[in-house]
């Protein structure tokens, strides 16, 4: 039912990955380990003026830091920075109960994460790396 419905969206995601594959150049560029697994993403982008007009990641890592790293690639597409920042944080804000989880969004499916601690830091990784690559921008 829903859980295998997100299930089935978080798969979806990990083996077609959207927006998967480096950016030569790009303005912003951050890596992030995962220090309890050693798992590893990179994100890049490239910004016009203040709007991201292009997002990639690649690394490795399990099935849930994949998927959520397509997702983050898709939502912050077209945003300026400060939309982004806000993204950014709201989606944390998601993962640790403080805010709600977008409906009918692919999103939501992680919402079921939040029960396995150990597992958030997967889904947080390629934001976290975000964010700290535009706060290596600035
Ligand atoms: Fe390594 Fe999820 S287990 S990122």
């Amino acid at each position: 039912m829903m859980r295998d419905l997100y299930t089935q969206v978080i798969m979806d995601h990990y083996k077609r990955p959207r927006n998967h594959g480096e950016i030569e150049g790009a303005d912003l560029h951050e890596h992030l380990l995962n220090p309890l697994c050693g798992d590893e993403v990179m994100v890049y982008a490239i910004f016009d003026g203040d709007r991201v007009t292009d997002v990639k990641f690649s690394g490795r890592g399990c099935s849930i830091s994949q998927a959520s790293a397509s997702m983050m690639t898709e939502r912050l597409v077209g945003k300026s920075r400060e939309e982004v920042e806000a993204e950014i944080s709201g989606f944390k804000a998601m993962m640790v109960g403080e805010k709600e989880f977008p409906e009918m969004d692919d999103l939501a499916a992680l919402k079921g994460v939040i029960q396995f601690p150990s597992r958030i830091r997967c889904a947080t990784l390629a934001w976290n790396a975000f964010q700290r690559g535009l706060e290596d921008q600035v």
